[in-house]
C-alpha cells in the first residue's frame, strides 16, 4: 500500500515494470524514499543512482533496503559492473530524476557523461521525468532557467518546484514537487497511452441538496472510483476534465482538470457546458435523485417544529441520460448502478435495464449492500454489460483495478 494519497495506489497495471530514479544532492533528497515506496509497492522494479551530493544526505544502504536494486553510486565504485553506466538505458522503461539540483540540470542539458546519473541519462532513450528542487533565487537564475527550457525542449517532462518556505529559510518556487505530482508523471510514462487524444469527461462524488442555512440531504459517496476512473484515463493518455462533487479529499494529477460542485443542479450544469467538447463520459457521481423545496438560507429552529415537520422534495435533473441522448455519434457514455441486491443475477438483470433507460455505451453495476463494494470501500465488484449484449463480472479488487478494466471496455465498445 502505498503511502501516498493517491486513488491509484492498488493498480497493479505497473506490476513488473521498471523505473530507474536518480536521486542529486538536495535536502529533499529524503523524500525521494517515499517515491521509492510507493511504486515499490505497485510492483515496479525501482533501481536508484545516489550522485555523490546524495550520498552526503541519505545512504545507499536506505534505499537499497526499501527494495531499490541495485543502487549505483560512482562510476569506477570497486565492485561496480563495467557498463553500469548502461544498464538503466536498457532495462528501465522511465529515467526519474528527484530532486534534481541546479548542477544536475545542468549535466543534464550540456549532455556530461563524467559521473554516474548524467552518464546514465546520456545512454537513456526512453522518457525521462524531471522534479528539480534548489533555492528559489537559483531557480529563478537565467542559468538555470535556460536548461529546463533546453531540456523541456528535447522531450524531458519537468515537474516543475512549488512555492513556500525552504529548507534554507527563504521563500518562493523552489521546494521539490509534491510527490504526487512526480508519481503520477511517472506513471503515465509507464502506461499504454490507449486513450491518447480522447477528452474524457467523469462526474464524481456525492452531491449536496440544501435544505435549509445549514442542513442538507446527501450520500456517503467518497468519489474514490470516479478518481480511480479519471486517474486511470489519464495515465492513458486522456485529457480529463473532472465534475467533483463536495468533500473529496483524494489527490489528483497535476495536469488533470477538476470543477466543483455542490448540488444535482450544480452537476448537471457543468457536465451541460462541458459535453459538448468531449468524446467520452464517465458519470460515476452518486447524484441525488431528488432535492428538498427550499426551506430558505436561515436555520430552520426546532422550537418551531416541535410537533414534528414534513419536507417536499422535487425530482433533480438525470445527468447521464440527458447528456447521453442528445451525444453525437462519436461520443461513448460509461454509467454506474448503485443497487441493492443480494445476488449476480438480479444485478445483472438491473444492469441490462439501467443501460438501456440511460442510453449507455457501457454500464457497471455494483451491489453497495455487499462488504468490499459500497460507497467509500477501497475495493469494487461490478457486472459490467454493454450495449452489444456482452456482458462480464469483474470480482472485488481494488477501484483503480475495476476502473483500468472500465476504461478497456468504453474504449473498445
Ligand atoms: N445519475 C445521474 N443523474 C442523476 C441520477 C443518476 O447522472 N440525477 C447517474 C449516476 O451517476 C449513475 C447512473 O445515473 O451513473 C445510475 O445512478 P443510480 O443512482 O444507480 O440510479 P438512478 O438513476 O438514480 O435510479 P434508481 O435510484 O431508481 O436506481
Amino acid at each position: 500500500m502505498s503511502c501516498l494519497n493517491t486513488p491509484v495506489d492498488l493498480c497493479t497495471h505497473f506490476a513488473n515494470t521498471r523505473l530507474h530514479l536518480g536521486v542529486c544532492g538536495s535536502v529533499a533528497c529524503y523524500r525521494a524514499v517515499e517515491l521509492l515506496r510507493a511504486w515499490r509497492g505497485m510492483g515496479i522494479h525501482v533501481s536508484v543512482t545516489l550522485t555523490r551530493g546524495a550520498r552526503q544526505f541519505v545512504t545507499p544502504l536506505l534505499f537499497a533496503s526499501l527494495g531499490a536494486n541495485p543502487v549505483y553510486e560512482d562510476m569506477f565504485a570497486p565492485g561496480q559492473e563495467v557498463f553500469a553506466h548502461l544498464e538503466p538505458g536498457q532495462h528501465a522503461n522511465a529515467l526519474v530524476v528527484a530532486p534534481a539540483s541546479a548542477d544536475a540540470l545542468r549535466r543534464l542539458a550540456q549532455g556530461a557523461a563524467d559521473d554516474m546519473l548524467a552518464a546514465q541519462a546520456l545512454a537513456f532513450d526512453g522518457p525521462v521525468i524531471i522534479a528539480p528542487a534548489m533555492n528559489p533565487r537559483m531557480w529563478a537564475h537565467a542559468a538555470t532557467q535556460a536548461n529546463v527550457r533546453l531540456l523541456e525542449n528535447r522531450g524531458n517532462s519537468i515537474v516543475p518546484p512549488g512555492t513556500g518556505g525552504t529548507a534554507c529559510g527563504d521563500a518562493g518556487q523552489g521546494r521539490l514537487a509534491p510527490l504526487e505530482e512526480i508519481f503520477f508523471t511517472a506513471l503515465r510514462a509507464l502506461a499504454p497511452q490507449d486513450m491518447a487524444g480522447k477528452r474524457v469527461l467523469v462526474t464524481l462524488g456525492p452531491t449536496r441538496e440544501q435544505w435549509d442555512g445549514v442542513r442538507f440531504w446527501s450520500n456517503p459517496s467518497t468519489g474514490r472510483m470516479g478518481m480511480a476512473l479519471a486517474a486511470c484515463a489519464w495515465l492513458r493518455g486522456a485529457a480529463v476534465t473532472a465534475i467533483c462533487g463536495p468533500g473529496i479529499s483524494l489527490a489528483m494529477p497535476r495536469n488533470l482538470a477538476c470543477c466543483h460542485v455542490r448540488s444535482a443542479r450544480e452537476m448537471f450544469a457543468a457536465a451541460q457546458d462541458l459535453w459538448t467538447h468531449m468524446d467520452m463520459g464517465m458519470f460515476t457521481a452518486a447524484v441525488a435523485d431528488f432535492s428538498p423545496k427550499s426551506f430558505g438560507t436561515k436555520k430552520a429552529k426546532k422550537a418551531d417544529m416541535q410537533q414534528g415537520f414534513t419536507v417536499d422534495f422535487v425530482p433533480n435533473p438525470d445527468i447521464l441520460r440527458t447528456l447521453a441522448s442528445k451525444r453525437t455519434s462519436g461520443q461513448k457514455v460509461l454509467g454506474f448502478a448503485a443497487e441493492t441486491v443480494d445476488d449476480t443475477d438480479t444485478l445483472l438483470a438491473l444492469a441490462q435495464s439501467k443501460l438501456a433507460a440511460k442510453h449507455a455505451d457501457v454500464l457497471a453495476a455494483n451491489a453497495v449492500n455487499v462488504a468490499g463494494s459500497g460507497f467509500g470501500t477501497e475495493t469494487n465488484a461490478v457486472v459490467v454489460v454493454d450495449a452489444h449484449g456482452l456482458h462480464e463480472i469483474l470480482p472485488t479488487r481494488s477501484k483503480a483495478d475495476i476502473a483500468w478494466d472500465l476504461c478497456t471496455w468504453l474504449l473498445h465498445s
